[in-house]
């Protein structure tokens, strides 16, 4: 790859900044100074810095992200803000996306990536990439329900769901639930409770696949994932 390339690519700035690195005898490959734009690197072994910083070249990223509320998954928005918006100029310049959808109203797990191909295949139905939420429901959820879910349940449009795993953890005025599904339609969690007369009013994505959400992320704020868990989700998707 070009020297030049993969200084802006890397975010130190833009080409014609890049230039003024170089002129500036600020770039070194390999602990030589080096003043052409167009000298060619190998990503593998090449060592490059910046002012004595050395430039670790990566093509990818791949953020866990605590949504908020009120935040839309998308990368940009005329109106409103979204989650591309909440990430540092730093990790925003790898142009990462949402890999699939929360709602606006959804809070939790949230993957953003740049890594097209991961993402098809996360998203992909054929993988069954399971998703536990945690909500809460209006009224009385019952083992009748639990039961309904195993089984698959028709949704307004007369799509039959696959089977969800539905665990109640308090049943009352307002239930609190888990709830796995390997599928990701449309408003898929608050359309199965409403095929069984019921209203989920707050809900949140704890898990996609074999990661959780990192409960030390504030509503919000992000991090990215470690190797191991960039790893896990290979495997998952069988890459
Ligand atoms: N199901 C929903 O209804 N909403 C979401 O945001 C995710 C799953």
């Amino acid at each position: 790859m070009r020297l030049d390339k993969l200084l802006s690519n890397m975010g130190i700035g833009s080409r014609k900044e890049v230039r003024q690195y170089l002129r500036n005898g600020a770039v070194r490959l390999n602990d030589e100074i080096v003043k052409k734009p167009n000298i060619h690197v190998n990503t593998d072994a090449d060592i490059v810095t910046v002012l004595g910083e050395p430039i670790v070249y990566r093509e990818y990223i791949y953020l866990m992200m605590n949504k908020p509320q009120g935040v839309l998954s998308a990368t940009e928005d005329t109106r409103d803000r979204t989650v591309v918006d909440l990430l540092s100029a730093d990790h925003r310049h790898f142009k990462p996306f949402p890999v699939g959808r929360l709602d606006k109203d959804t809070e939790g797990f949230l993957l953003l990536s740049n890594d097209g191909k991961l993402a098809h295949n996360l998203l992909s139905p054929k993988k069954e990439v399971p998703k536990t939420y945690y909500a809460h429901v209006m009224g009385i959820v019952t083992e009748m329900d639990t039961e309904s879910f195993k089984n698959g349940v028709m949704l307004d449009d007369g799509y039959m769901t696959k089977p969800g795993i539905l665990r109640i953890l308090k049943s009352g005025e307002v239930s609190e639930i888990e709830l796995t599904i390997t599928e990701g339609k449309f408003h898929q969690v608050k359309r199965m409770f409403e095929s069984v007369g019921k209203k989920v009013i707050y809900l949140k994505r704890l898990s996609m696949g074999p990661l959780q959400l990192d409960e030390t992320l504030s509503l919000g704020t992000y991090r990215e994932l470690t190797e191991e868990e960039v790893q896990l989700l290979r495997q998952t998707t069988n890459l």
